[in-house]
């Protein structure tokens, strides 16, 4: 997730140190380019490059920069692999302006074409470029500043934050759409960010604008402007009283509680990013020409893959073979060839084992792809592409906002493979409401407030077992599995996750008094899953059932957590969300560190 950082002053100071400083405190969400610029008197001095942030000031030395305004931005690449052309902050063509951007600007590439052809020197991949040529474009147009800023407000489509600022000028501007930003009101400065972090230590001073609106700083006063009619906004500041790190956790106890609700925002992003992304057609026509189709992951990511192998099923008629990384290596790799695709999906893009079984396919010939969330990582380089998770930086172990924007991929992928238009494809509640797929992030936004209170009061009442199951069918069999993985990540209990019917092939003996079982429900599997609640109830065990409102399984089942009425594919997606609440409760009631638990790592670089 990329930061961005700006900072006015009345007179020529030495900046460097300051957006160094402020650079550190961004460096939370997760980068792998570094970048500052200062402005004074007519000239822009611009430092850039891929690396750490001590690394990348020790080699421009950038702490000896100086300027009346500077920007610093950390690039988490999304758009353009990490190289120093692709690190922001960017010039326009003649470098007159100099800006930098976080997030995501969904139609870039178009955009960048259009500058192109207009005679404008487009440097980069990279879509915070995008941004400042969209403001040149209209300059060149003979508008005011302000006017071409928004103006090119309306150009660009996704979710981003922007500030950019002229070399012959004392003021910096702003804007956002989507995401995140701030603005902070010192004494004898300004300044903004992405966040609060790294505002938090100079000022606690604050305006938080809002998508539609224009900022413009000066040292001593700050502007708000509506981009529709260009008229001022009056806002006054607010003074943040919260402690650094409850900030860097977005008021959160744990990342990991902080990344389950930053979801539905992520997916939101992801979506947009995928309509307008000129990878999903080609790999659309590789997919539907293949002779057989492999989605390979481990962990976490292998669930995501099993999902996904399950909706190209249901939606699309394609039979799909989701196979651990290692497994691949032996029992499938010996036969694949150059008709066959595989699409590789790790949260990290370096997972070793899922590295070696790129190469395996790849010495065989086959198609590889990609779907990772760290975007220049080996996975990314060394398939023919890498569709991006858009996820950023996941901190907590336990993964969730990367699981949740694998399986969104898929789903989308599957219409998209189906040839059919996504909102003809779900059924008819979706065709009131244009496409089912972007409700997905309203639905988890209302299935996290409809389930916490009671998953906390499960967590409660189970937490004293060391020994659980997590049964699924069909869509739900992998996100049970993958709510097993997760409880027994950081609850450190042993929690099974098992296809429903199989339980009674042998589970079914380690059934006693108060036995938890959770059971995801899938809609058109309430009988089966019935039947399975009742095998086990009368033996003794406690069932906890996700699933849609049924009174069926109200009458049946101990518990009914009750998630959103949707499709039946997006309905299992939201189902994993009470299960990564329940595994954070209990493992947070067990006195353990959610985001930090013992033996594991994020990246599992060996074999
Ligand atoms: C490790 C992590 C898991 C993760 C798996 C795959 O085991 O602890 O949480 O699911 O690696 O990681 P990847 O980065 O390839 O998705």
């Amino acid at each position: 997730m990329c930061g961005i950082f700006g900072y006015v002053t009345k007179n020529e100071e030495a900046l460097g140190s300051i957006l160094i400083a402020a650079a550190e405190r961004l460096t939370y969400r997760g980068y792998d380019s570094v970048g500052a610029a200062t402005m004074n008197h007519g000239k822009i001095d611009l430092r850039k490059d891929v690396g750490k942030v001590d690394a990348v000031a020790a080699k421009y030395n950038i702490a000896e920069m100086r300027g009346q305004r500077g920007i610093t931005q950390l690039r988490w690449a999304t758009f353009g692999e990490p190289s120093q052309v692709n690190s922001q902050p960017h010039l326009d063509s003649n470098g007159d302006m100099v800006g930098a951007h976080n997030g995501n600007v969904v139609n870039n590439v178009e955009l960048r074409e259009e500058f192109m052809a207009e005679g404008m020197i487009v440097r980069s991949q990279n879509d915070g470029e995008t941004c400042v040529h969209a403001v040149e474009r209209y300059i060149k147009r003979g508008y005011q500043f302000i006017d071409a800023i928004r103006l090119a407000y309306g150009d660009l489509q996704g979710d981003y934050a922007f500030v950019i600022g002229r070399a012959d000028d004392d003021k910096l501007y702003a804007f956002k759409k989507g995401s995140g930003m701030v603005i902070g009101i010192g004494d004898g400065f300004t300044c903004l960010s992405s966040d609060l972090p790294s505002i938090l230590p100079l000022t606690r001073e604050v305006i938080r604008p809002q998508d539609g609106e224009i900022v413009t700083l000066w040292a001593d006063r700050v502007e708000v402007r509506s981009v529709k009619d260009g008229k001022i906004i009056q806002r006054m500041p607010e003074t943040v009283t919260e402690a650094m790190d409850a900030v860097q956790k977005g008021g959160y106890p744990h990342f990991m509680l902080k990344e389950i609700h930053e979801q539905a925002q992520v997916a939101r992003e992801l979506i947009h990013l995928l309509d307008g992304s000129p990878d999903v057609q080609p790999l659309i026509e590789k997919m539907k020409s293949a002779r057989h189709l492999y989605f390979i992951g481990c962990g976490t990511s292998y669930h995501a893959a099993l999902a996904g192998a399950v909706y190209f099923a249901q939606l699309a008629g394609r039979a799909v073979i989701p196979i651990l990384a290692p497994q691949f290596i032996a029992q499938y790799a010996p036969a694949v060839g150059y008709e066959d695709v595989g699409i590789f999906v790790s949260q990290s893009g370096e997972t070793k084992d899922v590295l070696n079984a790129l190469e395996a396919a790849e010495k065989r010939g086959m198609s590889c792809f990609g779907l990772a969330n760290v975007v220049g990582s080996t996975l990314t380089k060394a398939t023919s592409f890498c569709l991006p998770l858009c996820c950023g930086y996941e901190i907590s172990v336990p993964a969730t906002k990367t699981f949740t924007n694998q399986v969104v991929t898929f789903l989308y992928l599957a219409y998209r493979l189906a040839g059919k238009d996504p909102s003809t494809a779900l059924g008819d509640h979706s065709l009131r409401s244009g496409r089912a797929i972007d409700r997905i992030p309203d639905l988890m936004e209302q299935t996290i407030e409809m389930v916490a209170p009671q998953i906390e009061a499960i967590a409660k009442d189970i937490n004293e077992w060391n020994d659980m199951y997590c049964l699924g069918y069909g869509a739900t069999y992998p996100i049970a599995l993958e709510g097993a993985l997760k409880l027994k990540e950081i609850t450190y209990a042993h929690c099974e996750g098992m296809l429903s019917t199989e339980f009674k092939h042998g589970p079914l003996s380690a059934v006693s008094k108060g036995f938890p079982i959770v059971f995801v429900a899938g809609t058109n599997d309430v009988p089966l899953i019935i039947s399975g609640i009742n095998e086990v109830k009368v033996r003794g065990a406690r069932t906890i059932v996700v699933a849609e409102e049924d009174s069926r399984l109200r009458a049946n089942g101990d518990d009914l957590v009750v998630i959103p009425k949707s499709d039946p594919q997006i309905s299992a997606l939201l189902a994993v969300l009470p299960l990564q609440l329940l595994s954070y409760h209990m493992s947070v009631l067990r006195g353990f560190d959610p985001d930090f638990p013992r033996n594991l790592s994020k990246t599992l670089t060996v074999d």
